[in-house]
């Protein structure tokens, strides 16, 4: 497909404005432009055809089923989109005096308001973009802690191998060591092995629960005990909320401070480059150091001195909070918990399914996602869990997300979301069914999937790496 600079032709256009309604600024000429900026020149019809053409090439929620474990891509209402898009959220400009944006400043204590009462923290805040930002913020809140009581031996964050990738990579990014602990034969956290890590070095744990595969870990309150009992802090990884949200609190499970991601729990899409929202809450004692969030309700709290500055312009992705905000209101208390035993009930539905003929590591029921192994087929067969994902998009469905958590070989995490039907459910199972029958018969056209996609297998490592994504020929025409 050509792109759109290819398509460019000197003169086009559709660019109708609309009247200016501010008055007119001149720059001076050493502020402007030496050439012109380099814009396709296109009529409306083929803008609108380039950019139909490049939706068709992509997949989302919108074309069919996404179970990408971990990164939750589910189907958001599109009325919260709608809220999202009034233009009094839309237009305000962070600068404007704080008596002009108090309704935005509303949305803003009611997200937290309900956010502080789901995960039973006292203090909440939505400056970092990111979960992985979520999390570098809330592990400076716990290094500011140690300092703010010069106990500054502190260095090392615990983390069990069956974190997700982002975790230590921001407790390193904060300054601190990490200690990586193995997992027990359940998947769960080896209490003989956190015993042993405790000690008078170590600032805090960093867990998700439910974890990376799907189970809620049972000695929980045990876990974050003997992390305190050391004189650490727990951070939760609320990234998963999904599964527990009013039914259990990170702040009852001894947590002291969690990020959530709105992005994947509440009513915005994951991934993409889109914006997101990686909210921080904490308990009292960690409240004094949040970021500082640009501007109060008239009457709000003032800044604190020990606050560790900000993470990000302003209040953060305010638009995501309005989605967070009217997908709660919208909710209510009372169906909060649904959610959860939705995710929860299609995650065990499907895992039973297919556990006829896929092996589950881990046994018993899991949480909202959980993983399956595809070693023995790889080594009886030579069908790896690459090989399965790319015949599951021939099957019309998003792949769910391979080789993670690094704890099972050739994994396969499944995440269905509490949005998916039944049916949509049933559809998927038959597909994994039918691939695994076809691996066992012809692997090799396994190993040619997919066939029906417009891209087969790209070089991952270099999409990665080497990604070209600017336009670099010379369109001076
Ligand atoms: C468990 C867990 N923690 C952290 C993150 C990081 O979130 P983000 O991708 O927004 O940085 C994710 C991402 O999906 C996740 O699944």
């Amino acid at each position: 497909m050509k792109l759109i600079f290819e398509k460019s032709r000197k003169g086009r256009g559709c660019d109708v404005l609309p009247p200016c309604d501010v008055p007119i600024a001149e720059l001076p000429l050493s502020l402007g432009r030496k050439k012109p900026a380099r814009l396709p020149e296109l009529d409306e019809n083929e803008i609108s055809r380039h950019y139909s053409a490049l939706a068709k090439r992509a997949f989302g929620v919108n074309d069919g089923f996404y179970p990408l474990g971990s990164c939750t891509m589910k189907y958001n209402p599109k009325l919260n989109e709608e809220a999202a898009g009034l233009p009094g959220f839309r237009d305000v400009h962070p600068l404007q005096p704080e008596h002009t944006v108090q309704g935005c400043l509303k949305v803003l204590d009611i997200a937290a308001e309900s956010l502080r009462e789901i995960t039973g923290m006292d203090a909440m805040n939505f400056q970092p973009a990111a979960g992985a930002h979520g999390e570098f913020t809330g592990l400076l809140l716990i290094k500011a802690w140690h300092k703010s009581r010069s106990d500054t031996a502190r260095t090392k964050i615990i983390i069990p191998d069956s974190a997700h990738g982002t975790n230590p990579a921001s407790a390193a990014m904060a300054g601190f060591q990490v200690l990586n602990i193995a997992s027990g034969p359940d998947g769960c956290v080896d209490l003989a092995a956190l015993k042993a890590a405790v000690g008078s070095d170590t600032a805090g744990l960093m867990l998700t629960n439910p974890n990376t595969v799907g189970i809620f870990d049972p000695n929980i309150l045990e876990i974050t005990g003997i992390v305190h009992e050391a004189g650490g802090l727990n951070y939760y990884d609320g990234a998963n909320l999904n599964a527990i949200m009013g039914i259990v609190r990170p702040g009852d499970m001894g947590f002291d401070v969690i990020h959530l991601n709105l992005h994947k729990s509440f009513s915005t899409p994951h991934g993409g480059g889109g914006p997101g929202s990686g909210a921080v809450g904490c308990k009292k004692l960690l409240a004094p150091f949040l970021p500082l969030a640009g501007c109060d309700l008239e009457g709000g709290a003032a800044a604190s001195p020990q606050s560790i500055g900000r993470v990000r312009a302003f209040g953060g992705n305010f638009l995501v909070v309005v989605k967070a905000a009217a997908y709660l209101l919208t909710l209510g208390k009372e169906n909060i918990p649904e959610v959860a035993r939705n995710a929860v009930l299609n995650a065990n539905y499907m895992m039973e399914k297919l556990r006829a003929k896929y092996p589950v590591p881990y046994d018993g029921p899991c949480m909202h996602e959980f993983v399956i192994s595809l070693e023995k087929l790889k080594e009886t067969f030579g069908v790896s869990a690459l090989d399965l994902a790319k015949g599951l998009q021939d099957k019309g469905m998003h792949p769910p997300t391979i080789y993670f958590p690094l704890i099972v070989h050739e994994a396969l995490m499944v995440e269905p979301t509490e949005t998916e039907s039944r049916e949509t459910l049933d559809t998927a199972v038959e597909a994994f069914m039918t691939l695994y029958d076809q691996a066992k018969a012809d692997p090799e056209s396994l190993h040619a999937a997919p066939v029906n996609t417009v891209i087969g297998r790209p070089d991952d490592v270099k999409a990665a790496r080497q990604p070209v994504l600017r336009y670099s020929a010379d369109i001076d025409r």
